[in-house]
């Protein structure tokens, strides 16, 4: 099985538990102050319904679907909208590990390994459109 075929069904296996996207956030505000303050005035439940989505996305680029909504996060996250410093989002990945860590079941470092190769490229285009 090929990288993006083992994440994509370790990420069905976090999603059976809507804990995974709970835990998610838990871990990424509490990495810094400043995470935590962007999502003051967020309404948390459905946010980590879009998130469920755009962790799809992310995963779907890799297995090489059009780039489309990941532009409009690209947008949406850039320096003229919600200003997502490219810095944070080494936190946002190492939460996500840390996340995938504590609910997939058949985690191991080389899942993990897959996980980091298979999401860059959609992160890495996210912010390089800050
Ligand atoms: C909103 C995904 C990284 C902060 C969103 C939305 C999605 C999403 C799907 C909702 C759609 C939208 O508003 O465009 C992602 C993905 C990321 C990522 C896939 C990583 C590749 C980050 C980082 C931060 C962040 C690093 C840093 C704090 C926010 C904020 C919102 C948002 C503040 C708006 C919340 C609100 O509506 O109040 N993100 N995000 N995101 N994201 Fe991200």
């Amino acid at each position: 099985m090929n990288n993006t075929d083992l994440v994509f069904q370790s990420y069905g296996r976090c999603c059976r538990n809507d804990a995974f996207f709970i835990d998610f956030y838990d871990y990424f505000m509490s990495s810094s102050e400043v995470i935590k303050n962007r999502f003051i005035n967020t309404d948390m439940a459905a946010q980590r319904h879009l998130l469920r989505n755009g962790i799809m996305q992310l995963i779907l680029h890799a297995r090489g679907m059009s780039d489309r909504k990941l532009r409009a996060l690209g947008e949406s996250h850039n320096r003229n909208h919600y200003d997502i410093k490219p810095e944070w989002y080494d936190l946002w990945l190492s939460s996500l590990l840390k996340t995938v860590r504590k609910h997939d079941p058949e985690h191991t470092q080389t899942l993990e390994s897959a996980w980091v190769e298979v999401l860059t490229p959609g992160i890495q285009l996210i912010k390089g459109a800050y």
